[in-house]
């Protein structure tokens, strides 16, 4: 089976177990021949160690490699996580992933990267593992997704490219994780994902080969199996398609105890052990039982010699063997990087209903109600990496998650604004429905809290083992909202959650004027909804998943078992309109406080049927990134305020492409635009946002007959439309 589907890909992949090795194309071909010379200086210890964490709570970092004296390589720091470092003092809490992806903004995004790799590089840390592109957040209940950028696989991989970009700029390896099928948390280290070959390729692997393409340093394996083999030994997922296909130059490298075989890992194409032993520093897999596999050729010395090469290129490669500080995780590095978080915060604000209440203007007296609000009574980093639900709401638990150098909880903010309004402030930072009726009556306005948790599943909180049990609001949420909103017919709600939560309880209820979906904004929490809630900011985020009005619309959910991936392509807002339900909210909703116009679709295209035939570079194919067709249009803002609006460009294929979704996001801008402004939206089509992967030769296609390109304001809402034809 595989060597007829590998022989097609390229005469350069050679189709036999070996694992590739790297040759250092394109731009890693400095990096390479420095790892070469750097390699002709190391013995065959050398290697093992370079290639071999040296245990667990053995090193200043979660993950560390040993010195190599020979070649003046550091002892090498690798640091959780995806939102900054974890374990800092000194650092910033940026947003999470799920919330840059709200902002729809490539600006915020690349500058989050750059910033948190400059915090990074500023603390010593050599390697950040983040971002996260697995989970992909197939399932809505799925406990890691807010880590990552959401259920689609373009803004995904726009999010992925932008990030690491921004992070490598900046000095510090990234980590595109986890690699690949790691889409929930229950039994994430046993189960296995058996995700067919063309969902693989368009939805999984998508925002992986934007990691590839924008030269990401290293990619970590995943703890769960795939088709009944380890992630980390897949020869199938590491050395077909990470390192042939996609033509990946950087190192896989294990999640933390993610290795089970010495050889198998080896043969399999994963390149470092993390972090090097089990938790009790008994087993270890590499360090001298590789040295022994080498000796008896189970695994080839050029296998090792890849393995060390390409973990040295990445290090050349971000100039790290060029005045790289010292590791000190407690570096104070904060620089002006709130500014980013306080822009991803409040620019990430999704306004999901609006009765005319919002804006506030200087209302004489408002209630702000819940347990929410206010930052935890305990200490804001009093529960270890976020395991609890207690306070404001900024970040999911678990690895993904740092401490915060501050909180600006919401009704801190609030009673700042209140104080220069002169407005009276009632808070009440109780959950319970009791208490609450008092205070939200005979108020301008009552702001609720609520909040939905998940996070990794080595901590439980509140019976949540990672994965939510639900999609309902935490704290009874629903039954504190039904009490504010029959004391108080001027009703806000503000919702800070890992991912979509069901609303009917809440829309249903006549008080509620207004649905603020607040995200996860981290620690400028209370800034960011205060610049939206007072109109200082006309809000501009948008869905970046499907708000659905019942659990099981989503056709997804986490399984007790093996994970079939029946779905197949079809997740989120592919489920809903494949199969006609109407969400509550669609992917890529969100209002604001101004209007916008659409108008003067153009569409040109230069696109040609057929399969991609470029040569490999990083990423994939090299056709398959060049732009073959453009989209403009104009969008006016028609209202009385300065706003920010995101069309987006859906594409439908024509139907002599098999079984394809009936629309998928391929582009998107974001334009800030005064009142009365016009802007051109410009979207660039690459070849493979026209294709699908066909399984049968292996190839991305490009089917011939009529495009429908869709323009909207969300994924429901189109507001122009055009065609092109490819022959
Ligand atoms: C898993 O099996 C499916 C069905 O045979 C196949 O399409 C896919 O390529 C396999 N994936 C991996 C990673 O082995
Ligand atoms: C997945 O597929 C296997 C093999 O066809 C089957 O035995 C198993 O029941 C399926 N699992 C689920 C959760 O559907
Ligand atoms: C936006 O348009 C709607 C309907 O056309 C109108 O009711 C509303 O007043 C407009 N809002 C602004 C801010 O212009």
């Amino acid at each position: 089976m595989i060597l007829p589907t590998l022989a097609l890909l390229s005469a350069a992949s050679v189709a036999h177990a070996a694992a590739p090795v790297a040759t250092g194309t394109g731009a890693w071909a400095a990096a390479y021949s420095s790892a070469s010379a750097a390699l002709a200086k190391m013995s065959q210890n050398d290697k093992v160690n370079i290639v071999t964490g040296v245990g667990w709570d053995k090193g200043p970092c979660v993950g560390n490699t040993p010195s190599i004296g020979s070649i003046q390589y550091p002892q090498l720091c690798l640091q959780d996580g995806p939102l900054g470092v974890r374990f800092g003092t000194g650092v910033t809490a940026f947003t999470p992933g799920i919330q840059a992806a709200s902002t729809w903004d490539t600006e915020l995004m690349r500058q989050r990267g750059q910033y948190m790799g400059a915090e990074a590089k500023g603390c010593g840390v050599h390697v950040l593992l983040g971002p996260v592109a697995g989970p992909l957040g197939k399932n809505a209940a799925g406990g890691r997704n807010w880590e990552g950028f959401g259920p689609d696989p373009y803004l995904t991989g726009i999010a992925m490219a932008e990030t690491i970009e921004g992070m490598q700029s900046s000095g510090v390896q990234a980590v595109a994780k986890h690699y690949i099928g790691n889409e929930q948390e229950l039994n994430r280290e046993t189960m296995s994902s058996n995700i067919d070959d063309r969902t693989m390729h368009e939805l999984y692997l998508w925002p992986f080969a934007d990691a590839v393409h924008s030269e990401v340093a290293s990619v970590m394996c995943s703890y769960n199996k795939l088709n009944s083999t380890w992630a980390c030994e897949n020869d199938r997922a590491q050395n077909q398609l990470l390192k042939t296909e996609l033509g990946f130059q950087g190192y896989v490298v294990s999640d933390w105890n993610a290795q089970h075989t010495t050889t198998g890992a080896a043969n399999g194409g994963m390149d470092m052990t993390m972090p090097g032993s089990d938790y009790n520093g008994k087993t270890i897999l590499w360090g001298p039982q590789l040295n022994s596999a080498v000796n008896n050729n189970q695994v080839s010395k050029s296998r090792l010699d890849d393995m060390a090469k390409r973990i040295l290129a990445a290090w050349y490669f971000l100039g790290q063997n060029k005045g790289y500080p010292g590791i000190n995780i407690k570096a104070n590095v904060q620089g002006n990087h709130k500014e980013n978080v306080r822009a991803v915060a409040r620019d990430g604000i999704v306004l999901l209903k609006n009765n005319g209440i919002l804006p506030l203007k200087k209302p004489g007296k408002i209630a702000v109600i819940g347990s929410a609000a206010v930052n935890n009574p305990k200490g804001i980093n009093s529960c270890v990496d976020k395991g609890c639900n207690d306070g404001a709401l900024g970040m999911g638990w678990g690895s993904g998650s740092v401490n915060y150098p501050y909180f600006v909880a919401p009704a801190d903010a609030l009673k700042t604004r209140a104080q220069s309004d002169g407005t009276t402030v009632n808070v009440v930072s109780s959950d319970s429905t009791g208490s609450v009726s008092s205070a939200a009556s005979g108020a301008d306005a009552a702001i609720v809290f609520i909040t939905a948790n998940s996070g990794e599943g080595y901590i439980k909180v509140e019976g949540v083992a990672g994965d939510r049990n639900d999609l309902d609001p935490w704290h009874n949420g629903n039954q504190l909202v039904q009490a504010v909103a029959n004391a108080n017919k001027n009703t806000i709600v503000v919702v800070h959650s890992v991912g979509p939560i069901i609303l009917e309880t809440i829309l249903a209820l006549p008080g509620v004027q207004a649905v603020v979906w607040a995200g996860l904004p981290s620690q400028e929490s209370g800034n960011a909804l205060v610049d939206v809630l007072y109109g200082l900011t006309s809000p501009s985020g948008k869905l970046p998943y499907t708000i659905a009005k019942s659990a099981n619309d989503y056709g997804t959910k986490v399984v007790n078992g093996d994970d079939n991936f029946s779905e197949g392509l079809f997740i989120d807002y592919r489920h809903f309109d494949k199969t006609n339900i109407a969400p509550r909210f669609e992917f890529g909703f969100g209002l604001s406080y101004t209007n916008f116009t659409y108008a003067d679709i153009a569409v040109t295209s230069t696109a040609k049927s057929g399969p991609a035939i470029g040569t490999i570079l990083s990423g994939g194919r090299a056709d398959l990134w060049e732009t073959v067709a453009t989209v403009t249009a104009t969008v006016t803002n028609s209202g009385s305020v300065q706003g920010a609006e995101v069309p987006q460009l859906y594409l439908t294929l024509p139907a002599s492409a098999p079984s394809v979704p009936p629309k998928q996001l391929r582009g998107f801008a974001k334009l800030k635009l005064a009142p009365g402004a016009s802007g051109t939206a410009t979207f660039t089509l690459r070849r493979r946002d026209l294709s699908y992967w066909d399984v049968r030769t292996q190839n991305w296609i490009v089917p011939t007959g009529s495009f429908g390109v869709s323009l909207g304001a969300s994924s429901r809402d189109i507001r122009l439309t055009g065609t092109f034809t490819v022959a």
